[in-house]
C-alpha cells in the first residue's frame, strides 16, 4: 500500500450539480492496468492534515492511458469532496494510490445484473466496458433523482438502449430479482439503506450469497476527538474531531494495510485493549466488536483508547 501515483488532472467537467468528473493523467510512466469495480485511493492535503478518499474508476478498463472518477459532493463529510470540487483544476497534480480491486465482475455469469443507485453508477461504468467488449449477457438498473444523481443518463441512454431500465423512487426489487435465469450474478452499489433491501430481496428469493455483490460507499465521518495510546511502541497521541483513527495511525508513520478505508473490506483490523468504540464498519461480527475495531471507520466514544499496536 505504500506505493503512489502522481497524475495531473488533464479535463474536469461538472456532469451535474453535484458530480464533478476528473481525468487523471500519468506525471511519469504508464498507469497500472486495471480490472472492471476497480477504485484509487485519492491522497487529499486537507487542512487537518492528509485524507485518503477511495473512488471508483469510471474509465474503460481496456485504456490505461488515463483514469477518471467521478466525485459526488458530501454535504456531511470531512472536506474530501469539496476539495475535489472546488479546490482542484485542471493541471493541477494528485496523489493515488494503484487501483485495487473490492467489487470484481464475476465472467463466468449467465447474466449480469447491474442495480445502481445515485452515485453507485460509477463503478458500473467500467463494467459496462468491459462487459460489452466480451459481449456479455447484462442489464443495468439505475436509480437516481433527476437534475442532481443522474451522473451518465444521457450517454447511458444512447449506448445502451432497452438493456437500461431507469427509476426515480425506489424500484420494484421482487420484479427485478425474481425468476433470473440460473448463473446470473447480482451486483449492486449506492447508498447503504438501497443496498439492504437488494440483499434481503436476493435473500428472501433465494439467491445464493456467493452471486450477489455489493459495494458501500462508507467514507470515514467526523466525531469527537479522543487520545490514543498504542501499548507495543508506548506512542500517545491526540485523534482529532475531524481525522480517522487509520490517518492518526499513519500520521506518526505506522503503515496499517488498507484498501477500501470504508469498513467493509476487513485489512485493517485492530486489537483493542481499552476504550469505549463507536464500530462504524460492516465487516465484524458483534462478537468481534469486543475484541478488535476497524481504523478506517470506528473510533473512541469516550476519553480514551489503547491500540495492541
Ligand atoms: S480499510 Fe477496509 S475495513 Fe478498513
Amino acid at each position: 500500500m505504500s506505493a503512489i501515483l502522481e497524475v495531473r488532472i488533464s479535463a474536469a467537467r461538472m456532469l451535474t450539480p453535484v458530480v464533478r468528473e476528473l481525468t487523471l493523467d500519468p506525471c511519469a510512466g504508464p498507469l497500472p492496468g486495471f480490472s472492471p469495480g476497480s477504485h484509487v485511493q485519492v491522497h487529499l492535503p486537507l487542512a487537518e492534515g492528509k485524507v485518503r478518499n477511495a473512488y471508483s474508476l469510471t474509465s474503460d478498463p481496456a485504456d490505461s492511458r488515463h483514469y477518471r472518477i467521478a466525485v459526488r459532493l458530501q454535504d456531511t463529510s470531512r472536506g474530501g469532496s469539496r476539495y475535489l470540487h472546488r479546490q482542484v483544476q485542471v493541471g493541477d497534480t494528485l496523489e493515488i494510490s494503484p487501483p485495487a480491486n473490492l467489487f470484481a465482475l464475476h465472467s463466468t455469469a449467465s447474466l449480469h445484473i447491474l442495480l445502481a443507485g445515485g452515485i453507485g453508477i460509477t463503478p458500473f461504468m467500467s463494467y459496462i466496458a468491459a462487459l460489452e467488449q466480451q459481449q456479455a449477457n447484462f442489464e443495468l438498473h439505475y436509480l437516481y433523482r433527476p437534475g442532481l444523481s443522474d451522473a451518465y443518463i444521457k450517454a447511458l441512454r444512447q449506448r445502451l438502449g432497452s438493456r437500461l431500465h431507469t427509476y426515480t423512487r425506489r424500484p420494484d426489487l421482487n420484479a427485478i430479482l425474481r425468476d433470473r435465469p440460473l448463473g446470473s450474478h447480482l451486483y449492486t452499489c449506492g447508498p447503504q439503506p438501497l443496498l439492504d433491501a437488494v440483499r434481503q430481496q436476493a435473500k428472501v428469493l433465494g439467491w445464493p450469497k456467493s452471486r450477489v455483490h455489493w459495494e458501500a460507499f462508507n467514507a470515514a465521518q467526523p466525531g469527537q476527538p479522543f487520545d490514543l495510546e498504542l501499548l507495543r511502541s508506548g506512542q500517545r497521541l491526540r485523534v482529532g474531531a475531524e481525522q480517522s483513527l487509520l490517518e492518526a495511525l499513519e500520521s506518526c508513520g505506522l503503515q496499517v494495510p488498507n484498501l477500501c478505508r470504508g469498513g467493509v473490506c476487513g485489512q485493517c483490523k485492530t486489537r483493542y485493549v481499552h476504550g469505549e468504540i463507536e464500530h462504524r464498519d460492516s465487516f465484524l461480527s458483534p462478537a468481534e466488536q469486543a475484541d478488535f475495531l476497524m481504523p478506517c471507520v470506528s473510533r473512541g466514544c469516550g476519553p480514551s483508547v489503547s491500540l495492541d499496536l
